[in-house]
């Protein structure tokens, strides 16, 4: 990795950056991101390209990120993407006026010079009419010396600019995120036409990381023992299962069944380790521990911070009844890497306990056998080593579970009607063959309480909604619209089936501007 060509990403706080560097790594294409504040220069002679990255800023403010002079003077290729290509053109001499009104989501834009020998290199073999993904709140109404308009939408003449002489090119839209048809095409374009990088898909093997983790943990000693918090969830059941593999019985999972975990994952925790890769895992019961710390706690957040907490304290007792525990094995993934790191300025969404980890004060080595990797490549190595696809395409769960899908207080019998309810969700979308091809699916218990006459007489019970929705970059999510009689059947299940449940609602909000998650 050391010795490879890079494109250095400035990253402005934009909630994309590091779908930049994913989409790039996705080429085949090595990426650094730099903080956006900071304007030391980089004198590195393997960068090929720069990017500026989109920013919740605007470039007028007093205290707004700006470009470090040397991104101009290496004569290097430039794209800037949203505020990227505002700050660009603002430093040129060009200029930037805020919006009347924010524009949001997607737009179709009209190429103006994709074929002609002036034309920007970016759009090439992409249609002269495309659906792009813009969020801004200014645009450039004036640019600088040298550039030209190479895309348009009814209400942005620069959607698109370059300085073809100088190779710096400016997109008002976000190419990074999935919902811009063109968008892997248009960074292709940039890194190979513009920057002169080759592009090719990396290949994985399974032996070299089983290899590096023997190694890892033997050249230590020869009787430390790692150790795993599992979740039963795709990224930590892989990356344990990788450790399995190249240690056998040193290496010793941890479940701590807290009862806010998809239902019936110790059942699933045991048959994955103990069956299919022949190493014991521990279960923890805890789940009256965190009921108890949860009793009275209707602040989303409060309940992250209660859980992570309790999380940790359950974990690290169980570990210390295990002897020579040394090494503990993380299911980080690539865009956890950069997803905490890169975004350093993004304007906080929520605090996703898992990203904090373990305190500092635990004396374990780390073993992040998937620190590299996207989820689509552990879910191959996953079916690699013998996984089940019902392991390897399990949907992402979030870290405090049922907590955050039950609005306001969670207690014993809501997190009940939860987890009927999810599992009713759950066998409904697998019974239609839906449950892989959507990204997330699951049950809230809202909290508004409506009337409904079940069996003789009338209840006042509580709503549910469900959420369903489509994402492959999980920023942003288009609700699934799956056919009415499926939604039917989900409907009359739950209110058939779960007590005290009067209605069911279907949750048809884009993210943005809506989260996934209820709380
Ligand atoms: P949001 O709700 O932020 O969700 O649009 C994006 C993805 O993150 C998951 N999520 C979490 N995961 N801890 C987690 O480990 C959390 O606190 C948390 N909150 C949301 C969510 O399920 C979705 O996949």
């Amino acid at each position: 990795m050391q010795d490879q060509d890079k494109i250095v990403i400035y990253d402005y706080g934009s909630q994309y950056t590091f779908l930049i560097a994913r989409k790039l790594r996705e080429l085949g294409v090595y990426s650094e991101i730099i903080d956006g504040r900071n304007t030391k220069t980089v004198d590195d002679p393997r960068i090929r390209g720069v990017i500026l990255s989109g920013s919740p800023d605007s470039v007028k403010n007093q205290d707004a990120p700006s470009l470090p002079q040397w991104v101009l003077d290496a004569n290097l290729p430039v794209l800037g993407i949203c505020y990227g290509m505002q700050i660009l053109s603002y430093a040129l001499g060009g200029e930037v006026e805020s919006l009347e009104k924010r524009e949001y989501g997607g737009e179709r834009i009209e190429i103006t010079s994709r074929d002609s020998q002036l034309g920007s290199l970016l759009f090439k073999d992409t249609p002269s009419s495309q659906v792009v993904w813009m969020s801004h709140g200014d645009e450039v109404v004036m640019l600088p010396t040298g550039f030209d308009y190479h895309a348009f939408t009814p209400q942005v003449k620069a959607a698109g600019v370059a300085d073809i002489e100088r190779n710096i090119f400016g997109l008002q839209f976000h190419p990074e995120v999935e919902h811009t048809q063109e968008g892997r095409v248009i960074l292709k374009n940039f890194v190979e036409k513009v920057c002169g990088l080759k592009t090719a898909p990396r290949s994985i093997s399974v032996d070299q990381i089983t290899n590096e983790i023997r190694e890892q943990v033997e050249q230590y000693d020869n009787k430390s023992v790692a150790i795993a918090a599992v979740s039963g969830g795709v990224d930590s059941t892989v990356a344990s299962a990788l450790v399995a593999k190249a240690l056998g019985k040193r290496f010793i999972p941890i479940f701590c069944n807290n009862g806010l975990m998809r239902y019936g994952t110790d059942k699933e925790v045991r048959m994955i380790f103990q069956d299919i890769l022949g190493v014991k895992p521990m279960i923890v019961n805890c789940k009256k521990d965190f009921l108890r710390a949860l009793k009275d706690v209707a602040d989303p957040e409060k309940k992250r911070i209660i859980i992570g907490k309790k999380y940790i304290d359950t974990f690290v007792k169980a570990a210390e009844h295990i002897p020579h525990a040394k090494f503990l094995v993380q299911g980080t993934i690539y865009s956890d890497v950069i997803e905490s790191k890169g975004s350093e300025h993004a304007h906080k969404i929520k605090s996703h306990h898992n990203v904090g980890g373990l305190p500092k004060n635990l004396t374990f080595t780390l073993i992040e056998p998937l620190r590299s990797c996207y989820k689509d490549e552990v879910r191959m190595i996953g079916r690699r080593l013998g996984l089940p696809e019902w392991v390897t395409q399990k949907q992402p769960f979030p870290g405090p579970g049922y907590a955050i899908r039950i609005i306001g207080k969670v207690t014993e019998q809501r997190l009940l009607k939860e987890i009927q309810a999810d599992q009713i969700v759950c066998d409904v979308l697998k019974k239609h063959g839906m449950y892989d091809k959507v990204f997330q699916s699951f049950a809230i218990m809202t909290g508004a309480l409506s009337t409904a006459v079940k069996g003789d007489g009338r209840i006042y019970g509580e709503v549910v909604a469900i959420r369903v929705y489509d994402s492959s970059d999980v920023m942003t999510a288009g609700w699934s619209h799956l056919p009415y009689d499926i939604m039917q059947e989900l409907s009359t299940r739950i209110v058939n089936e779960v007590e005290g449940v009067s209605r069911v609602v279907y949750d048809i909000t884009t993210k943005p501007p809506a989260t996934m998650e209820w709380e």
